[in-house]
């Protein structure tokens, strides 16, 4: 919309010479006929046409052009469309009987005349016995008849008037006179008259009327029938014009009992008649009269937002009318733009804005842009704004009080909006809602935290099964779940020095600690003889040892000690080692 008119506003400007004396023709009008549809599509492209142009259009069914065909060429002058396009009706030869037409053709163009003759003892309506039709662009001047001429003719009956004579019928050429009662007029419009036989009937046949519609005068360029002095009410008058003329609005009028209606129309030039006015664009227009003609005035105002620029009156002069004005957008310009709530104007800052002019915005620190980041002037308003949404700042209370604390540590205790915030529960605490899959997930939203809680964890007092130990096992096989205070019992495999309790206990939900089974030592014959020992005959056959057990060596004969010269030695197993002593042999 406001680059259709900014261009219709380009074209006004860079080639105003030509449009002001190139382009002359609008859209035609064509009543009763029409030129190709694209030009009604498409009208804002085609008109005004340039000088030269031509352009086809053809008339509806029963009417033709000018010169009686179908299609009519039309070419744009100076001056307008020429010729003006019409589509006239076509007059079809009408029936006669006790009578020829001469001629044989069965259509007629506008203007062209059919003459016709009555047979012998007949008569046309002037009493002549030939007479004359014109084909009008409303059809046939006047009814071609043919009636029989008469010997004599008889007296009709005669209401509000009386006869000077009692005889019922005269001869050709015998004259009879009545008189009309008050308030009535003869058919020649006077108060007594007389009616004369003539040979195709009376002159004026007798008849008293009420005096009502005046006579009417010669109208310019035109005429009408039929012509009489005085008309009845009931009378219709049928008004037709010269070539080149037409009428504005209707040519016909009747009388009635208070006279004329409508009025009696004037002939006007159509070679002054205006095409529809022009219709400019986001422009009204305030007349819809189907023709104009020179002097017609139209007012053209433009819809509201637009202004004008020329008259906001054409006129219609000799077939044209003057340039009619345009309608330009009003250019509203724009207040400083506004301030944003923790934002920035990031510029540009202008003393004014007009339209189409744009300022961008930023955001304070730790604040994110929520919209565009770029308005508009847009006829005196901006576009919409954005916002920049807060973010969020833990607050410590809440946390404590909802037992909660951040998971990943961090110095600052600020959050964009958007970002995601992971809290775990405080030791002994757990999250209330434990179907979600991360309970401590929560995203900052414009400012707002919703800190998830934590609850005091109630202990369980069952217990699991017990723990498997290395080298032991229990008395008897585990269950799954224990109660509080329940116990079980290990044992360790053989050999194996048990250490701590052999018996543990389920207190809520947690077993005391479980008993160690410590390796034993086994005795090594080659590590013996390797050192010059001998087991003592108390350990004999024995091969393993508990840890903590102390087992007697002592030197092979003509041998002793290594380190203390002693013969006898106690040695402790300690987690399956044995330090076994060393006996060197006696130097003689
Ligand atoms: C219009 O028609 C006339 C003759 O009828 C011809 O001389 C003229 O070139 C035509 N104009 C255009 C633009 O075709
Ligand atoms: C009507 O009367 C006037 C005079 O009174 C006369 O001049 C005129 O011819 C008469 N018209 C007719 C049709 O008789
Ligand atoms: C009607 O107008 C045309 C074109 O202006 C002209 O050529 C023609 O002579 C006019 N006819 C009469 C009867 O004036
Ligand atoms: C808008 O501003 C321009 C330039 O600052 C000025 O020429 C114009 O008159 C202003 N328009 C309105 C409607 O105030
Ligand atoms: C500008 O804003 C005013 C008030 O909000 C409104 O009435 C007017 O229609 C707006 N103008 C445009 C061009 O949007
Ligand atoms: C923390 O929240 C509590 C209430 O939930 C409020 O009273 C207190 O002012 C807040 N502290 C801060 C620093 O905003
Ligand atoms: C669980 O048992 C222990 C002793 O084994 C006892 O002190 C404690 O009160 C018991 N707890 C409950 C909740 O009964």
């Amino acid at each position: 919309m406001r680059f259709k008119s900014c261009f219709f506003f380009l074209v006004m400007m860079n080639s105003g010479k030509l449009f002001a004396e190139d382009k002359f023709c609008d859209l035609p009008h064509v009543e009763n006929g029409r030129i190709a549809p694209y030009y009604y599509s498409f009208k804002g492209y085609y008109f005004p046409m340039r000088k030269g142009k031509n352009l086809s259009y053809s008339c509806a069914a029963g009417y033709t052009t000018e010169t009686g065909t179908q299609e009519g060429r039309i070419t744009c002058t100076v001056k307008g469309w020429s010729p003006v396009p019409q589509c006239y009706k076509k007059c079809t030869k009408p029936l006669l009987e006790h009578g020829i037409f001469y001629g044989t053709e069965t259509y007629f163009k506008i203007h062209e005349k059919l003459q016709y003759k009555c047979n012998q003892g007949y008569h046309a309506p002037s009493g002549g016995t030939e007479d004359t039709l014109q084909c009008q662009s409303d059809g046939w001047s006047s009814q071609a008849t043919c009636t029989k001429k008469v010997e004599s003719c008889q007296v009709p009956e005669l209401h509000h008037g009386s006869y000077f004579t009692t005889q019922r019928e005269l001869q050709v050429n015998e004259a009879l006179l009545y008189k009309c009662d008050e308030g009535y007029h003869t058919a020649g419009g006077n108060a007594t008259e007389a009616a004369v036989c003539l040979p195709h009937g009376w002159s004026l046949t007798p008849k008293c009327s009420k005096k009502t519609c005046p006579s009417l005068g010669a109208i310019e360029h035109g005429g009408f029938y039929p012509v009489k002095k005085i008309y009845e009410e009931g009378d219709v008058v049928h008004f037709f014009c010269e070539e080149n003329y037409s009428f504005r609005e209707f040519d016909l009028i009747q009388c009635y009992y208070f006279g004329w209606y409508p009025d009696p129309p004037v002939c006007e030039d159509v070679r002054n008649k205006c095409p529809p006015p022009p219709l400019p664009p986001h422009a009204r227009i305030s007349a819809d009269r189907r023709t104009y003609h020179s002097g017609d005035r139209v007012r053209i105002q433009c819809q509201s937002e637009y202004e004008i620029r020329g008259s906001g009156e054409i006129q219609c002069e000799k077939g044209k009318w003057t340039s009619p004005p345009i309608c330009l957008e009003i250019q509203q310009n724009c207040t400083s733009p506004p301030a944003i709530k923790n934002g920035v104007l990031l510029g540009p800052l202008l003393p004014s804005y007009t339209n189409g002019d744009s300022v961008e915005y930023g955001c304070q620190r730790y604040y994110i842009l929520d919209g565009p980041s770029t308005i508009y002037c847009e006829q005196g308003n901006w576009t919409e704004q954005p916002t920049c949404l807060d973010p969020c700042i833990l607050n410590v209370t809440d946390m404590n009080s909802n037992n909660i604390e951040l998971k990943w540590r961090q110095e600052e205790l600020i959050f964009l909006h958007g970002d995601l915030v992971e809290f775990e529960c405080k030791q002994g605490y757990k999250f209330l809602h434990t179907t979600e899959t991360s309970p401590g997930r929560t995203r900052c939203d414009r400012g707002r935290l919703k800190y998830p809680k934590c609850v005091f964890q109630v202990p369980v007092e069952k217990c699991d099964s017990p723990p498997s130990i290395a080298n032991g096992a229990l008395t008897l096989p585990p269950l799954t779940q224990y109660d509080n205070g329940s116990s079980v019992q290990y044992s360790c495999s053989d050999y194996y020095f048990l250490q701590g309790s052999e018996r543990i206990y389920c207190s809520e939900g947690q077993w005391t600690s479980p008993p160690l089974c410590i390796e034993p030592c086994t005795l090594s014959k080659d590590e013996m003889e390797k050192n010059n020992v001998l087991l003592e005959s108390f350990y004999e056959n024995q091969v393993y040892f508990y840890h903590g057990d102390y087992i007697g060596f002592y030197c092979k004969q003509n041998h002793f000690g290594a380190e203390s010269g002693a013969t006898l030695f106690q040695v402790q197993c300690k987690r399956g080692q044995l330090l076994y002593p060393r006996c060197v042999e006696r130097r003689k």
